[in-house]
């Protein structure tokens, strides 16, 4: 049996997931722009996805919108927002997942947007201050776009503060929230964000779609040309049994939040307390003590022939995990985030990250693991 800590990269499915998905590939097969029986039938199953979804947000059905996932939805805010809103400063960080980092770098290829980065410190933390001088200094025609937990180190923003200095300035305020939706709760109405984004794979739905949150008072164009699915936002024939199984996976995300939670947190800490215990000289990436996301944790381990191959060696003894650390080497390349934290580090970062399914026995057979590797 495979032992799987890479959660933050993809998460399984429950049967549950499985079984709405299974039931609706299966008879929900009209095309839901259709206006026979078998394609209203299909328009339901999609208009039930995004009244269960804008419910956990507490946001207007109308405000929901279904994508391919992650990245189409970070891509979608910041180009539309640039189009569309006559945005012409986007204040992000260089932190961020490369699809809102490479979306930002085109579409500043293409208009006049000028980029701006605030302050991180070491452990990832937004330096406010400097981000509220920047709001100030940028309050026309602005976007701000920070992602809500970082995927690599887990440091967490604070999103409602993030969003009311936004607000105050009359700045939009993107936020890449993929790795935090359906794993801490949101309310839009409490918290003023422009553009949210949610990924079905990062909370145990399916690959491949996924949503956007967009505030009703940017009317944005098509991301996709074509028909008028999404209320002529994205053409296409909509993944019907994707997005049916995408909303079941967020309504059992968000039920069963804080059990999840609470075992997840009792898991991490158990993760740290056994590796200080037994290896010297490792380090945490990231706010892991303060400010953190409860499904991340990152550590970094002194460069050896043996932690070189950390990843690959775990992977052969049955354990999934992610790497990334910074490119010391120049062979592999190193991760964005770790090479902007600790330049000169050279260091092995893994990045272990859990889900409801994982055990504490799991955890003493990955310490056993490593120790029989280091
Ligand atoms: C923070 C963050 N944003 C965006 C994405 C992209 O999501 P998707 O894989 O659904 O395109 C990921 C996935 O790794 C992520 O972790």
């Amino acid at each position: 049996m495979r032992i799987y800590f890479d959660n933050a990269a993809s998460t399984p499915m429950s049967d549950a997931v499985l079984s709405v998905m299974h039931q609706h590939l299966k008879a929900s097969f009209g095309n839901p722009s259709s206006i026979h029986a078998d394609g209203r039938k299909a328009r339901t199953v999609i208009e039930q996805a995004r009244k269960t979804i804008a419910g956990y947000l507490n946001a207007s059905i109308g405000e929901i919108f279904f994508t391919s996932g992650g990245s189409e939805s970070n891509n979608m805010a910041i180009k539309c927002a640039v189009r569309d809103l006559g945005i012409k400063t986007i204040i992000s960080s260089p932190l961020e997942h490369h699809c809102v980092l490479h979306s930002i770098a085109n579409v500043s290829k293409f208009s006049e947007v000028n980029v701006i980065h605030t302050r991180v410190d070491k452990k990832g933390r937004i330096d406010i201050a400097h981000l509220a001088e920047l709001i100030k200094e940028n309050n026309t025609g602005s976007m701000v776009s920070l992602m809500h937990a970082n995927n690599e180190i887990g440091t967490l923003a604070n999103l409602k503060e993030i969003a009311d200095l936004c607000k105050e300035h009359g700045v939009l305020f993107h936020s890449d929230t993929v790795q935090t939706v359906g794993k801490l709760s949101i309310d839009v109405a409490e918290t003023p964000i422009s553009f949210l984004t949610g990924s079905g794979h990062k909370f145990h739905g399916p690959n491949g779609v996924g949503f956007i949150y967009i505030n009703s008072d940017n009317i944005i164009g098509p991301y996709i040309d074509g028909g008028a699915q999404e209320r002529n936002m994205r053409a296409g024939t909509e993944n019907i049994a994707g997005i049916s199984a995408l909303a079941k996976a967020f309504e059992l995300a968000n039920v069963e939040l804080e059990p999840r939670k609470q075992h997840i947190e009792v898991l991490r800490a158990y993760l740290i307390e056994q590796l200080q215990a037994n290896f010297k000289d490792i380090q945490f990436n990231g706010d892991w003590e303060g400010s953190f996301l409860y499904t991340i944790l990152s550590v970094s381990f002194p460069a050896t022939s043996k932690t070189d191959l950390l990843v690959f060696s775990l992977d052969i003894a049955g354990i999934s995990c992610s790497g990334g650390s910074a490119c010391s080497s120049g062979v592999e390349k190193g991760s964005h985030v770790m090479g902007t934290l600790f330049p000169d580090q050279d260091r092995k970062t893994i990045r272990f990250s859990f889900s409801h399914y994982n055990t504490k026995q799991e955890i003493d057979i990955l310490i056993g693991k490593l120790k029989e590797i280091l």
